[in-house]
């Protein structure tokens, strides 16, 4: 039987009342009906209402990784550090010098969360909404010759306040069975689902030979699970008045210094760590993050804004992530600013690439790494032939500037400034950092970081085997 559009509406407006379970469900409904919807934008769109927000016609343009383009990425080194002072971590707004950890964690970190959050990656809102988590699915398989359990979740972001806009956080948890207790857990920002390249990037490298790095993770008697940033945030522009961001904001545009995707992705981790905190199987208090490139970017900021995670693995991070902004090496903060980009960050972030410039910006990366000390942060990148974008010398002279802070607080930083020969690690203290020769990929720097990891993530015992095994 077929009907033509007109009988069904007319017949699904009969029949939809007497379908309704409730007279909750339509008093809801008649609430819902009465909210105006997300507005939508292009990215286009929205880029130019933001720099009409902040009086700017024109910003100055990224660069290209097309090495013939006129604009091309510079990767010549002798001309990467137009700017040679970086800002101080160790010294006041009013000009006087960090001299204990005390005005370390009274007054001078929380001036530079303040800077990060109003000019460069946004403030979460005062009261986001609550997480309920479900476990959608349980299966008992292995991984290689490790017996593993596995949950699939999702994370049921409350939207009573604007029911137009749903969120339900994807994500899944693995730990192995052969353990006598809760197991420290590794999550990764998985790059599950769509999400833009940009254009002319060369294709990552297969994965080298060996195995997985969840299978060496599982080899350390630790659990490993994955987290879909896009099933928080949209990974563009034009899906800022939706995702947890929107859904915060009733579905209309960010003000200035609204979070951008970076702050709602570790926001995810953090509401990710909060079920941890409720599952047995999870030493809670050993959860460390990992991510690469843009999800490098996030998970440098999930460790700088959430002391709960013990450990970070920061893979290619680059621009907007470890990199010096200071630094013309590959991709410069022009290019985050871009349309296809600015969306990672704060509104405010975008004048810092016209008529202000990179000298302009209170803060820079090296102030995002001291946020996390005095816990141990991983850092690696590339060689310059395949992950030159990324700048792996512009990270290491991050985690260098960011040593000071480590120092005041009793730990141990990078002993050095110089940029050390590729592939070797530097993982004797709490800071370490690793370039590999294996393109844009975190693969070849997994053992590095795991030994790394293990002096600070302790497994409980292993099962005995049983008798006969
Ligand atoms: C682009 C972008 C980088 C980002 C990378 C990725 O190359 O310019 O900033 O890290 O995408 O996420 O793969």
């Amino acid at each position: 039987m077929y009907f033509s559009v007109r009988q069904a509406v007319i017949l699904s407006t009969l029949l939809l009342p007497l379908l309704s379970t409730s007279a909750s469900t339509q008093s809801a409904n008649a609430a819902n009906s009465a909210l105006p919807p997300p507005v939508h934008l292009t990215a286009e769109q929205d880029h130019q209402r933001t720099m009409d927000l902040l009086n700017i016609t024109t910003l100055r343009p990224g660069r290209s990784g097309n090495p013939d383009a006129p604009n091309a990425a510079n990767y010549d080194e002798s001309k990467a550090n137009p700017v040679s002072d970086l800002p101080d971590p160790l010294i006041l707004n009013n000009g006087k010098k960090v001299t204990s950890p005390k005005i370390w964690w009274s007054q001078r970190r929380p001036e530079i969360v303040e800077s990060f959050d109003r000019e460069i990656y946004g403030r979460v809102p005062k009261n986001t909404p609550k997480v309920r988590w479900e476990v959608t699915a349980t299966k008992h398989t292995a991984n290689g010759d490790i017996p593993v359990t596995t949950k699939t979740l999702a994370g049921h972001v409350d939207n009573r306040s604007y029911p137009l806009i749903t969120v339900d956080i994807q994500l899944e948890l693995t730990t192995p069975d052969n353990v006598t207790g809760p197991v420290p857990v590794i999550m990764e920002f998985s790059f599950i689902g769509p999400f833009p390249r940009r254009p002319g990037a060369p294709a990552p490298p297969p994965p080298p030979p060996g195995p997985t790095w969840q299978q060496q993770v599982l080899a350390q008697r630790w659990g490993y699970a994955t987290l879909v940033p896009g099933s928080i945030q949209a990974d563009n522009g034009a899906g800022l008045t939706e995702g947890i961001i929107g859904l915060c904001n009733k579905g209309q545009p960010r003000k200035l210094d609204d979070w951008g995707a970076l702050r709602a992705w570790a926001w995810g981790a953090s509401r990710a760590l909060d079920y941890f905190e409720t599952d047995k199987a999870v030493n809670a208090k050993q959860v460390g993050i990992e991510g690469h490139s843009r999800y490098g970017k996030a998970t440098l900021v999930t460790m700088a804004y959430d002391p709960r995670f013990t450990i970070a693995y920061v893979s290619s991070s680059g621009e907007g992530g470890a990199k010096l902004n200071r630094r013309d090496f590959g991709e410069i903060v022009e290019n985050v600013a871009a349309t296809n980009e600015y969306h990672w960050m704060a509104g405010n972030f975008l004048k810092y690439a016209g008529p202000l410039q990179w000298k302009d910006l209170p803060i820079d990366a090296h102030e995002l790494i001291a946020l996390c000390a005095p816990r141990p942060v991983f850092i690696g990148g590339g060689a310059t032939k395949g992950d030159g974008w990324a700048d792996a010398q512009g990270m290491f002279m991050a985690a260098a500037a960011a040593t000071p802070v480590y120092t005041l607080l009793g730990k141990k930083g990078l002993d050095t400034t110089i940029f050390p020969p590729i592939e070797t690690p530097l993982i004797d203290g709490d800071l370490a950092f690793r370039q590999h020769s294996g393109g844009h990929t975190p693969a070849p720097n997994w053992p590095t970081f795991i030994t790394f990891a293990s002096r600070y993530l302790s497994a409980p015992p292993a099962t005995k085997p049983a008798q006969g095994d």
